[in-house]
C-alpha cells in the first residue's frame, strides 16, 4: 500500500491561516526561540536542529529584500536544510520573458518549498496555482505580506499583549503597504481595535476597508464628532464580539470607552515610493514629540523595516521601541512555518485544505481568456503582458451587504459596476446583456460558461450583445 501524500499547502494571504493555526505556528516558534536562546545563537550561524535536513528552500525574489529573504534562508539553514536563491530578476530567465507559471513549474522540481516576492499584486497566488510544492508569499505588490504579520503578532504576543483588547495605531502609507493589509485583517480577526493614521491620500484601500467591515465584523467608531478637513469621518475599526451588521454604511457611532482607551502599539510604515508615481508627498513622522502624548505612554513602537525617515532614529533607545526585536523574530517564526508546511512535526500540523488554500465560500467565475472583463487593478499579475496569455481572469462573485461585486482571486481588489452578457443557450440564442451580476448569481453552476462579464454596456455592445429588453437578433450558438 502506498502512503498517502500529504496535501501541499500554500500561504499567500494571512487569511489562508485559521486563528488556531496561527497559534500553532507561535507555539512551534516559541520552541525554536528557546532552542536558539539556549545555544546562544545571536552571534553565530548554528544549526539548531536537523529537522529539515532532507529539504531545500528556494527563494525567488523579483523585488528588493533584506530581512524577508535572509530570515527565510537563515530559518531554513537553522532547521538543517539547504537553500537556493534567485534574487535578481535581471539575471534570471524573467529577463528573457519567461512566465511565472513556467518558472514555478521548473523550480518545483528543484526545491521542496518556495518563498516568492514579486512587484505585482496577486503574483504569489498565481505562482501557487502552478506549483507542486508549498509556496509562501514573501510580499506581492501592495497586496499582502502574511509572514511579516506572523512576526508582528508574535512580537505583540511576546510583550504579553492580549490582542483581543488591544488598540493599535497604524501610521503612514496604509494604501501601498502590503504589511498593513495582512496586519489589519489579523488584528480584526483576533478582536483588536485599529486606529488608522494615514498620510494624506494614503488611506486603506476601499476593498480592504470593506472586508474589515463586512467579513471581519469591524464596526466604525467616530474619533471626532465633526468630519475632518478632507470631509472624511475619522474613525476607528472596532471588532465587536458579535457581528455588528448595522454599522456598514451608517454614520459611525461614538463610543467613549474605546475612544479613551490608550494606544497599545503604533505600527509605522514607510512611504512605498515604488508603488506611487509621485515620489515626494507629505508624510507623518513618528518621533519623541508625537509619542509624548499621554495616550502613547505605554505604546510599543513597531515597524516592518526598512525605515527611511518616518521613524526618528532617536527612538531606538526608547523603551517602547521594539522594531529590531520584531525583525529578529523573523527567524523562529519562519522556522515554524517552513517546518509545519513540510510536515516535519509529529504532533503539530496545519490543516490540509483541498487545493492548498483556505477557499472563501463565494462562487468562482473564471473568464475565458481573450474575452470580457479584466481585473481593473493595473498592477494585478493578470494584467502583466507576460502572464495574461495564460492566466484567466478569475473572480469570486460576492453578494454582500454593499451589493453584488466581483473580487479578483489574485489581487483581491473589487469591481462593482459590471454588465453580465449571456450567450449560447440551446441551438439559437439572443446575445443579450443585463446590468449587474444577478443573471450570473441566479444561474446554476453548469450554465456559468454561457455568461461573459463586461466592464460596461458599451463594451458588451461592442462585443455584439444587445440590452435584454430590446429583442436582439438571433445568433447561432457556436
Ligand atoms: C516590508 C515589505 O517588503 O513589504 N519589508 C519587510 O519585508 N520587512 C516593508 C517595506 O518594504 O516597507
Amino acid at each position: 500500500m502506498t502512503k498517502a501524500q500529504p496535501l501541499t499547502r500554500h500561504i499567500i494571504s494571512i487569511n489562508d491561516l485559521t486563528n488556531k493555526e496561527i497559534e500553532t505556528i507561535f507555539e512551534v516558534a516559541q520552541g525554536f526561540l528557546k532552542e536558539l536562546a539556549d545555544e546562544h545563537i545571536p552571534y553565530r550561524i548554528a544549526r539548531s536542529s536537523g529537522l529539515a535536513s532532507k529539504s531545500i528552500l528556494a527563494s525567488l525574489f523579483y523585488e528588493p529584500s533584506t530581512r524577508t529573504r535572509l530570515s527565510f534562508e537563515s530559518a531554513m539553514l537553522r532547521l538543517g536544510g539547504a537553500t537556493i536563491t534567485s534574487a535578481d530578476p535581471a539575471v534570471s530567465s524573467a529577463a528573457k520573458g519567461e512566465s511565472l507559471a513556467d518558472t514555478i513549474r521548473v523550480i518545483s522540481n528543484y526545491a521542496d518549498i518556495v518563498v516568492i516576492r514579486h512587484p505585482r499584486d496577486g503574483a504569489a497566488r498565481l505562482a501557487a496555482e502552478y506549483a507542486q510544492v508549498p509556496v509562501i508569499n514573501g510580499g506581492d505588490g501592495a497586496h499582502e505580506h502574511p509572514t511579516q504579520t506572523l512576526c508582528d503578532l508574535f512580537t505583540l504576543r511576546s510583550k504579553n499583549k492580549n490582542l483581543r483588547n488591544m488598540k493599535v495605531a497604524i501610521s503612514g502609507d496604509l494604501k501601498g503597504s502590503r504589511t498593513i493589509h495582512s496586519f489589519v485583517y489579523a488584528l480584526a480577526r483576533f478582536g483588536a481595535t485599529i486606529d488608522p493614521l494615514p498620510a494624506p491620500g494614503m488611506e486603506l484601500p476601499a476593498h480592504v476597508d470593506r472586508r474589515l467591515r463586512e467579513e471581519f465584523h469591524s464596526r466604525m467608531v467616530s474619533k471626532d464628532s465633526a468630519p475632518s478637513e478632507s470631509g472624511r469621518i475619522d474613525a476607528l475599526y472596532v471588532t465587536a464580539d458579535q457581528p455588528h451588521q448595522l454599522s456598514l454604511y451608517a454614520e459611525p457611532e461614538i463610543d467613549y470607552g474605546v475612544l479613551q482607551k490608550k494606544i497599545d502599539a503604533v505600527y509605522v510604515t514607510r512611504f512605498q515610493k515604488e508603488r506611487w508615481t509621485e515620489k515626494d508627498r507629505p508624510y507623518p513622522k513618528i518621533d519623541a514629540k508625537f509619542l509624548g502624548e499621554p495616550k502613547y505612554a505605554e505604546a510599543s513602537v513597531m515597524h516592518p523595516l526598512p525605515r527611511v525617515n518616518e521613524l526618528d532614529a532617536s527612538l531606538d533607545s526608547d523603551r517602547r521601541a521594539i522594531y529590531f526585536q520584531q525583525a529578529s523574530y523573523g527567524v523562529p517564526v519562519r522556522m515554524a512555518l517552513i517546518s509545519l508546511l513540510l510536515h516535519l512535526h509529529k504532533n503539530n500540523s496545519l490543516h490540509k485544505f483541498a487545493g492548498g488554500f483556505a477557499k472563501p465560500n463565494y462562487p468562482l467565475y473564471a473568464q475565458p481568456i481573450g474575452t470580457g472583463i479584466a481585473c481593473t487593478n493595473p498592477n494585478c499579475i493578470t494584467c502583466d503582458p507576460a502572464e495574461s496569455q495564460y492566466a484567466a481572469h478569475k473572480f469570486y462573485v460576492i453578494d454582500g451587504q454593499a451589493g453584488q461585486r466581483l473580487r479578483c482571486v489574485y489581487c483581491e481588489s473589487d469591481i462593482d459596476e459590471v454588465v453580465t452578457a449571456r450567450f449560447a443557450v440551446g441551438d439559437t440564442v439572443r446575445k443579450t446583456f443585463l446590468p449587474g451580476l444577478s443573471a450570473l448569481t441566479r444561474a446554476p453552476a453548469e450554465r456559468l460558461r454561457h455568461f461573459v462579464i463586461h466592464r460596461s454596456e458599451a463594451e458588451a455592445a461592442a462585443a455584439g450583445f444587445a440590452p435584454r429588453e430590446s429583442g436582439a437578433g438571433k445568433v447561432r450558438a457556436g
